[in-house]
């Protein structure tokens, strides 16, 4: 599933043909719980899931699954050079990092020529916009343009969650700078069947402003 609205790998095929991704060396960024892949591995692909989050790991051992789990950062990812056909995330690590360049130039080293990296993240259009389900959530309170990170404290000042916004010219400079060839931004429409409700995402704003972006990338 690449993002709230519902589109699914099944569906979307933006990784490929399903059929093909059997035997396919694929490593998922910031997998948490690693449903991605555990989908993967069904296909007869052959996923690795890495996570900074060793409690997210956790999770992912405990649901299961027969693929390795790997705990690193994907700034600095514990991979030779060419180790992979593909790369997928699901809001995975980049909406979280300072330098998101350093990331997809990762990505791109482990991947082999031809490879292909699909992210999802949020679509930078909601930064405008507060995360409200409901009617509040569809007018302007922000500037689109303000780089600066959200982000909540604990009681020490520490900062325990810090989300970065990039607009859609960052994300497309970033993946240009990094060496990567982007072939399309897929922007999913909320469907009907969807009546979902979840923090700021819901039927309502999903109907008028997107939520997620795609951005399907190649080695070549
Ligand atoms: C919103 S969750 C998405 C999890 C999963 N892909 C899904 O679809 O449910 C973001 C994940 O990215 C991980 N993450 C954040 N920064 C990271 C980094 N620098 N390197 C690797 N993982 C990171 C978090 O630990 C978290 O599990």
């Amino acid at each position: 599933m690449w993002g709230p609205e519902g589109l699914d790998e099944v569906e979307a095929e933006l990784l490929g043909p399903t059929e093909d991704l059997k035997g396919q060396d694929v490593l998922e960024i910031g997998s948490g719980a690693a449903q991605c892949s555990r989908w993967l591995a069904g296909q007869g692909a052959r996923p690795v899931a890495l996570d900074l989050s060793h409690r997210q790991l956790q999770h992912a051992l405990r649901i299961g699954g027969a693929f390795p789990l790997v705990q690193a950062d994907a700034g600095a990812l514990p991979f030779k050079d060419a180790s992979f056909d593909l790369a997928c995330s699901a809001y995975g690590a980049l909406p979280f990092v300072a330098d998101p360049v350093l990331v997809l130039r990762e990505v791109r080293r482990v991947l082999r020529p031809g490879g292909r990296f699909v992210f999802s993240v949020t679509h930078p259009i909601r930064w405008a916009f507060p995360d409200e389900p409901g009617p509040e959530g569809l007018s302007v309170s922000a500037s689109y343009f303000d780089r600066t990170p959200y982000v909540e404290q604990d009681e020490r000042g520490r900062a325990v969650y810090v989300e970065h916004h990039r607009t859609l010219g960052d994300r497309v400079r970033d993946i240009v700078a990094s060496g990567f060839r982007l072939v399309d931004l897929v922007e999913p429409e909320w469907p009907a069947w969807n009546t979902s409700e979840w923090g700021g995402w819901s039927p309502l704003r999903g109907g008028l402003i997107p939520g997620t972006a795609i951005f399907v990338c190649e080695r070549d």
